[in-house]
């Protein structure tokens, strides 16, 4: 196998025609040889070969050819020459599947269509790179109506093949556990195409993963899925504070801190629709009747979870976000971190509910003086081996995670979640955003990597 990059050019000619270089067809080792089969994702054609005089690495299409396998556009590609099946594969075709409230071509993705078209940005300086939806799958057909950028930044439709690869980025948790989308991901597997990330995550799933695998469990708070209030009672008893957190929960909806004060009370802190809210019970019980009369049969997906008492600036707790991706070499890396500050009598640190950005530097520098750097280095160290036991206890393809982390006085190091689909505030923040193009420039190395379009011995 070799690969080489190169410049694709469209002729009008009608035949299944393929004008090559001098050099490329050295590269490509077709020296002699009139025809070759040309393949992008799922389709395939044959095509005559004819050697043009050119300096560089150039390939003119005919439109036969071009028709026959759906090349979206000219530009810069990657070939793979594969001599013993006498076929050269442009690409690799990316697909970046997705969802939005309507298909117009300025918003197809709603609010993630600006993370999507910096996506297709970058990734068509070297591939061919689509977005897509559920609906605009033919299965038939085996194609693909997908949403293309053009120079000017603007969407167009184009039918391709089916993608070497598949960035999963579907927006809703509730829809990811439909059949249809059970069966989207069971087809693309069932032709060896690779999906990453599989779903979103349940929190509950990740604890039961590292439940058994002690050096990843230790950073893990002690939890307890769908507890009895004998156990949440049992938890409160031994710690000082409790999570009670809603296991496919996000953005702090649905979590009570619950905490217990020698003859005072129960005291239970929550995010209202506007505010947050301290409640006292004089009793356990009559705290456990509040909530179950508040959520019922909801209470079955809640997690307890043992509290962490987090570190602090300006008496308001501090947690992290490490945002981690599997580079080229399939090996993950810490791509961005960023210090979230929870808002004033918040339960979480989410920006939404008042809470505020940091860099990690200004966090840890603050929180722990001089030994700032050390105990970053360490966090460090403890989110890759944290990805590597989650990818490895986890059946499917894991590209990317979102940590939230939390760091105690002790510089003890505590994983509160781990997100499949990690949103993307953190690098709105004007020191992280040159960690967000690297996140962008990670997926489509994981991309190259995952389609065979990076080679393994490649620097
Ligand atoms: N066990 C815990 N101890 C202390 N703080 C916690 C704990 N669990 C969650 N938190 C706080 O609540 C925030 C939200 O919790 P998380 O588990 O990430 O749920 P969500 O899915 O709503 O983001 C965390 O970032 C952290 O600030
Ligand atoms: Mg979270």
């Amino acid at each position: 196998m070799s690969l080489t990059f190169c410049n694709v050019h469209f002729t009008q000619q009608p035949q299944n025609v393929v004008y090559i270089s001098g050099s490329l067809i050295k590269k490509l080792k077709l020296n002699g040889k009139k025809k070759v089969h040309l393949r992008l994702g799922g389709d395939r054609v044959p095509a005559a070969i004819k050697p043009i005089q050119k300096s560089g690495n150039h390939l003119y299409l005919a439109s036969g050819v071009r028709r026959g396998i759906h090349i979206p556009s000219t530009g810069s590609v990657y070939l793979r020459s594969l001599q013993q099946q006498d076929e050269v594969q442009l690409g690799p075709l990316i697909g970046v599947l997705s969802d939005g409230p309507t298909s117009s071509l300025t918003q197809p993705f709603g609010s993630r269509t600006g993370f999507i078209k910096q996506l297709l940005k970058e990734g068509k300086k070297q591939s061919y790179i689509f977005a897509f939806t559920p609906k605009d799958i033919n299965w038939q057909q085996e194609t693909i109506n997908g949403y293309f950028l053009n120079d000017s930044g603007s969407f167009y439709r184009q039918r391709v093949p089916l993608p070497d690869v598949v960035y999963n980025r579907l927006p809703s948790r509730r829809a990811e556990t439909t059949f249809p989308i059970q069966m989207l991901r069971e087809r693309f597997i069932r032709r060896k195409i690779p999906f990453f990330n599989w779903s979103f995550f349940n929190k509950s799933d990740v604890y039961r993963l590292l439940e058994d695998d002690a050096q990843a469990n230790k950073y893990v708070p002690e939890s307890i899925m769908n507890p009895s209030p004998e156990q949440i009672k049992d938890m409160l008893d031994r710690h000082s504070f409790v999570y009670y957190k809603p296991s496919g929960g996000s953005l702090g909806k649905g979590i009570y801190r619950i905490s217990y004060v020698p003859k005072t009370g129960y005291f239970v802190r929550y995010r209202k629709s506007v505010g947050n809210a301290l409640q006292r019970f004089s009793t356990f019980n009559s705290l456990i009747r509040t909530l179950q009369s508040r959520h019922g049969r909801g209470l079955q997906g809640y997690v307890v979870q043992q509290g962490i008492r987090l570190i602090e600036i300006d008496g308001c707790p501090i947690d992290f976000r490490f945002h981690m991706h599997k580079d080229g070499k399939n090996q993950w890396v810490v791509v961005g971190i960023g210090a979230k500050k929870a808002g004033k009598g918040s339960v979480t640190t989410h920006i939404k509910n008042g809470g505020s950005l940091l860099t990690p530097e200004q966090a840890l520098s603050r929180a722990f003086g001089s030994r700032g750097d050390e105990v970053l280095k360490r966090a460090k160290q403890t989110a890759i081996k944290l990805a590597e036991s989650i990818e490895y206890h986890h059946r499917h393809l894991i590209g990317e995670l979102g940590f939230d982390f939390g760091i105690d006085k002790d510089e003890q190091i505590w994983m509160f979640e781990a997100n499949a689909k990690p949103g993307r505030s953190i690098f709105k923040h004007p020191q992280l955003r040159a960690e967000g193009r690297a996140s962008v420039e990670h997926i489509l190395e994981h991309c190259l990597y995952l389609t065979k379009f990076r080679r393994r011995d490649e620097p």
